[in-house]
């Protein structure tokens, strides 16, 4: 049976870094919600201009669509092994969906590692990142710069800063996730599926912790 983890924290706290680096450890796919709705915008896509009108607000896309799609993602024959959810769910509607999802597929949610920082840490780790056009790859102008400015180390593709990435929308994406996302903390613990991980110190410390907790 597929093992999933959902990878639970507000914007900018580190869970596209550290869902690829789980990926690439574990080998399990890493799906994020946000990266799909990006590749969509880029190719210009039905999905991708109702979710641009909603990401440019610093908004939700809204459930059906969301749900939609990560049903289809997930039924993706790389999903086989497991999954790292990364961005979704987001809303207890989106929770629920993907627990009826996943008992279709004789499996469940294993483990939500809910990854904290302050929102000063926030706003300086997306005021500074730069994201690879090819395939996501994440960096930081000051905690991990690639090696030569505005290109990425691994697929040599053009880095770029994302749209919803402006001081405001940003502001507005943390009051989102304080008002739709937080009530899954407590969804999550009372399964007894939530463990807290401090995302405040470098990536690789979050990233042992992160496996330590896994392993237990
Ligand atoms: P999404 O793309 O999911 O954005 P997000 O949740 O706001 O999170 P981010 O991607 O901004 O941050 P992250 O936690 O992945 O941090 P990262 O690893 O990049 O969603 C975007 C939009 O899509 C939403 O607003 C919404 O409109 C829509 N959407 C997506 N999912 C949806 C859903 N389920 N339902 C409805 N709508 C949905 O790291 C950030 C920076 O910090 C990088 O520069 C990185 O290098 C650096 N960094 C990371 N860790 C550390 C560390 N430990 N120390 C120092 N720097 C670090
Ligand atoms: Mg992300």
């Amino acid at each position: 049976m597929a093992t999933f983890i959902v990878l639970l924290g507000p914007p900018g706290v580190g869970k596209g870094t550290q869902a690829k680096v789980l990926a690439d450890m574990t080998k399990f796919a890493h799906v994020s919600s946000g990266d799909i709705f990006r590749e969509n915008l880029k190719n210009q896509t039905e999905l991708g201009k109702v979710a641009k009108s909603y990401m440019d607000k610093g908004e939700l896309v809204p459930d059906d669509v969301t749900i939609r799609m990560i049903r289809d993602r997930i039924s993706h024959p790389d999903c086989g092994s497991g999954v790292i959810l990364d961005g979704f769910p987001r809303t207890p509607a989106q929770a629920d969906a993907l627990e009826k999802m996943l008992s279709e597929f004789n499996g469940h949610v294993d483990a939500v590692p809910y990854i904290t920082a302050t929102e000063d840490i926030l706003i300086e780790r997306i005021g500074g990142r730069w994201s690879c056009r090819a395939q996501g790859h994440i960096y930081h102008q000051k905690f991990s710069p690639p090696k030569q400015a505005g290109v990425c180390d691994v697929d040599g593709s053009e880095l770029f800063q994302r749209d919803d990435d402006k001081v405001e929308t940003v502001a507005k994406r943390i009051h989102v996730y304080l008002e739709q996302t937080i009530p899954l903390v407590d969804y999550y613990r009372g399964k007894g599926k939530l463990f807290e991980i401090d995302g405040t110190q470098a990536v690789e410390q979050v990233t042992e912790k992160l496996l330590a907790a896994l392993k237990r």
